[in-house]
């Protein structure tokens, strides 16, 4: 069919809109009401870039803009409120900019700690990322301007990133990893979502009707526009067949898409569609008028709170901190990494930052005898004249603060790391410094996982701050000297070796394809199924203070209720300091037909509790986090008895209880092909079975010897009706078990 085209040109206009006009801008359509909308990287602060020298990979420089923590550090607050407050300041800046789309959050599931881009994502679990996510989109979105969930899915490594397929099987890929962006289409109404590069089971994301229609939209609600990662779209037209409304970069033409439509190839209503959305979101994008005003002091103020209350004190045995301002005399500071800030990491999402503090700097500022000594190279070279010296500096010193951490070149969009240790020379030198000094608080600054049970018991105090933001030296010096009692928890697990972790064998893959082998078995679910000791646990995270936990009490609520049930819990502070818990809400749920993760984490609450004083937390779970994807029946609501398991991390479980769930435990549905044994063992169908087999003289022949052989019955039990069927004097019919089927619920 040719399309008859009554305004002439304007299939090509059409056309022209599924694509941008530039690297970052789209075309315009008056007679559409499509205004330009123009679209900046990238999750933790913007990268505007001038329009003569464009690039995706975070090359050519940009704009002055606040760098706010990296995902991996915000997700350690497990804070959704703070994580909508730097969205809000992001967006604000991007207003102030002419931005009206974000390229981000980025919420890929952290499946192996090797992946180069870990520091742009959340967490190793959907529940965590998918509600931090939304909550960055709520809080961009709040300001006027389109948050971008990315990348729509299974970026999962950087390794072939645009060529390889992700194999996974439809539990863990519906549990997993289209969970967490489930739950952020749900609780952020996100208006664009960003299609990956990779391919999903051999069809790529971006021409993936299943993904970008059946489930965005018709399964979950989005209502938004899917735009294409840069340069990844491979089939314009299958693209947008698909449901690929805006491929990026673009140009002044979109040629293939335009002899599609004029062959009638693609129908124009698609196009028609893509107009649409796109009007949609620019009226979206200009709601909020006039645009809020950007302050560079207030967001910098921001980043540095966001920052310190992002660290996860991993230990401190040693009572080391906090710091006492007053009585330590002298400070030690070693490591390049306290000169050259590891802030954020490198790639498209770089900003550059409006300032950029040192702990140098603020430790010198906070302190007055302080002495820095580089000691290590970030090259990785060993040298001896830095290390001499920074093991002289510690000696003299009352206490040392060593600055640890991974080199910018380690951790880049485009790579995958290959190894999870921390480089041999700063090891090396903390084992030197640890020697001549009893008082070493080490500070981490990695965007990605290293394991430290190599050199922890080195130091007296361990922070991991991640990569901080702008403000990476305040945010380090009011956590050190307890401004700031830290209350971040861990969002992955950190392992003890590279060779422990769940994608091990299967990460990157090979011959462009990578197979999710691990399967549902992500981060702790993974420690937890083999009792693997770990280095440090999945919500683990230490304060200044101490947090009991008492009284729990479960309410299920009734069946047609979203939520499924509300756990309350006493959480009393009983140090001497303010501080904030994480209340972690896991619940294991065995069921004999899927395999079932030791526990799953399906709720948390951030609190804040006074010195001395307790607080009551509720901590509401809704009914659809409790689902689970069986292979064949789809999702099936967990029923019957479930643990509930209230932690202070995965394996700090403080408190439990049963909670008997109205719906049926998980079961099988009964089909011809299950086997004799389920048939016998339905409640319905086994008493109406047997009685036609009595009625029809019983199993005869060697089928009933062997039924009636305890040795033998199983491998009769375990044979499909369907097969039973075709040995011969089976005392049943196919009528007969029609006649059942029909009269039966098959989902006992
Ligand atoms: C990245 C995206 C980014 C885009 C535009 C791509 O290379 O994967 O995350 O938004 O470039 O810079």
């Amino acid at each position: 069919m040719t399309i008859e085209n009554d305004r002439p040109g304007d299939l090509d206009q059409l056309a022209l809109l599924c694509t941008g006009s530039d690297y970052w801008n789209t075309h315009v359509d008056e007679s559409r009401g499509v205004r330009r909308i123009r679209m900046a990287d990238g999750p933790h602060g913007l990268r505007v870039q001038d329009d003569d020298s464009p690039d995706h990979l975070g090359l050519g420089r940009s704009l002055p803009a606040t760098c706010f923590p990296p995902a991996v550090a915000l997700a350690s607050s497990w804070d959704a409120e703070l994580v909508a407050e730097v969205g809000g300041a992001i967006a604000v800046e991007a207003r102030a900019q002419g931005v009206d789309v974000v390229l981000g959050p980025g919420l890929n599931m952290k499946r192996s700690p090797l992946c180069g881009r870990n520091f742009e994502y959340y967490s190793e679990d959907p529940l965590l990322a998918g509600v931090l996510a939304g909550a960055m989109v709520r809080g961009i979105q709040s300001k006027g301007v389109a948050a971008t969930l990315k990348h729509f899915a299974l970026n999962n490594q950087e390794t072939e990133r645009m060529r390889v397929s992700a194999d996974i099987d439809p539990r863990p890929l519906h549990e997993i990893y289209l969970r967490a962006f489930e739950i952020a289409v749900r609780e952020g109404e996100p208006w664009m979502v960003m299609s990956s590069y990779n391919a999903i089971n051999g069809e790529y994301a971006s021409q993936s009707k299943w993904l970008l229609t059946d489930i965005l939209r018709d399964e979950w609600g989005f209502d938004g526009l899917v735009v294409s990662d840069w340069g990844g779209v491979y089939d314009p037209v299958a693209a947008v067949a698909a449901g690929l409304d805006l491929r990026m970069p673009g140009s002044a033409t979109n040629e293939k898409v335009l002899q599609a439509a004029r062959g009638g190839k693609l129908d124009v209503v698609v196009l028609e569609r893509v107009a649409a959305r796109l009007r949609q979101l620019g009226e979206r994008t200009a709601s909020i008028v006039p645009a809020p005003k950007a302050d560079v002091a207030t967001n910098h103020a921001l980043c540095r709170r966001a920052a310190a209350e992002s660290a996860v004190l991993l230990h401190n045995k040693r009572g080391l901190l906090p710091l006492d301002v007053t009585s330590v005399k002298s400070v030690a500071l070693i490591g390049e990494l306290a000169r050259t800030p590891r802030y954020q990491g490198a790639g498209s999402s770089a900003v550059n930052p409006t300032r950029l503090v040192s702990a140098l700097e603020a430790l010198g500022d906070a302190m007055s005898d302080v002495r820095f000594e580089a000691g290590y190279r970030l090259d990785g070279v060993a040298d001896d004249t830095l290390r001499a010296a920074a093991v002289e500096a510690a000696r003299a010193a009352d206490t040392v603060v060593m600055v640890l951490g991974l080199p910018a070149v380690d951790e880049a969009e485009g790579h995958d790391r290959t190894s999870i240790e921390l480089p041999a020379v700063q090891v090396d030198l903390l084992r030197a410094v640890s020697a001549v000094s009893s008082r070493v608080v080490v500070v981490l600054s990695n965007g990605s996982v290293v394991t430290t049970a190599g050199w922890r018991d080195q130091c007296g105090a361990l922070v991991e701050f991640w990569l901080t933001g702008q403000a990476h030296g305040e945010a380090i010096v009011d956590v050190l000297t307890g401004v700031v009692n830290p209350a971040g928890r861990l969002a992955e697990t950190i392992p003890l070796r590279i060779e422990d972790t769940p994608a091990y064998i299967d990460f990157p893959g090979e011959g462009l394809h990578v197979r999710y082998g691990e399967g549902l078995y992500i981060g702790y679910r993974w420690y937890d199924a083999r009792k693997m000791p770990v280095d440090y646990p999945f919500g683990h995270g230490l304060s200044f203070t101490q947090f009991d936990y008492d009284d729990l009490v479960i309410d299920r609520h009734d069946a047609s209720d979203p939520i499924a049930f509300t756990a309350s819990i006493t959480v009393a502070n009983v140090g001497d300091r303010d501080g904030a818990e994480v209340v972690q809400l896991y619940v294991a749920a065995p069921s004999g037909v899927l395999r079932m993760p030791e526990q799953e984490l399906r709720a948390f609450a951030k609190v804040r509790v006074a010195a001395g004083r307790s607080e009551r937390v509720t901590i509401a779970v809704p009914r659809n986090r409790l689902r689970h994807f069986h292979p064949q029946a789809g999702w099936v609501e967990t029923g019957g008895e479930v643990a509930v398991l209230i932690g202070a991390s995965s394996r700090d479980v403080r408190l439990r209880s049963t909670l008997d769930l109205p719906n049926k435990p998980l079961s099988e549905p009964l089909t011809m092909w299950s086997p004799l044994g389920h048939w016998f063992a339905h409640p319905q169908a086994g008493p109406k079975l047997n009685a036609v087999i009595d009625a029809n003289g019983g199993m005869r022949g060697r089928l009933g010897d062997l039924l009636a052989d305890p040795a033998g019955r199983d491998s009769i039990l375990g044979i499909p009706l369907a097969s039973i069927m075709q040995f011969p004097r089976i005392p049943f019919s196919e009528q007969d078990l029609a006649n059942i089927m029909a009269a039966i619920d098959p989902r006992p």
